[in-house]
């Protein structure tokens, strides 16, 4: 199962392992990771699950399809590396994924 690295806005990391088919997205919610809220339930439609993609993963994550960019408008942390993470689905590729969550 791959492993996923969560970095909290408090500088706590947390590995976690979520399964393939999956999103970046559950696996945070499954494993208590703060501040990300995920308020929608990964329909797309809230952009409370933003997250940034670590610069070593961006190429292999993947540009965000048009419905999620502009959801991303909407946010206020947006960032060139910003992701919605209930659109990023669990590869074998993406483990040891690093994602960082906004303040
Ligand atoms: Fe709502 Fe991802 S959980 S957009």
């Amino acid at each position: 199962m791959p492993v996923i690295k969560y970095v909290q806005s408090n500088g706590q990391v947390i590995e976690a392992d979520v399964p393939l088919g999956s999103s970046v997205m559950q696996g945070a919610v499954d494993h208590m990771v703060e501040g990300l809220a995920a308020e929608c339930g990964g329909a797309c439609s809230c952009a409370t699950c933003e997250v940034y993609v670590d610069d070593a993963w961006i190429e292999l994550v993947g540009e965000a399809c048009d419905i999620e960019k502009d959801m991303l408008t909407a946010s206020s942390a947006l960032r060139g590396n910003s992701r919605l993470s209930c659109q990023i689905e669990i590869t074998p590729e993406l483990d040891g994924l690093v994602v960082a969550i906004p303040g």
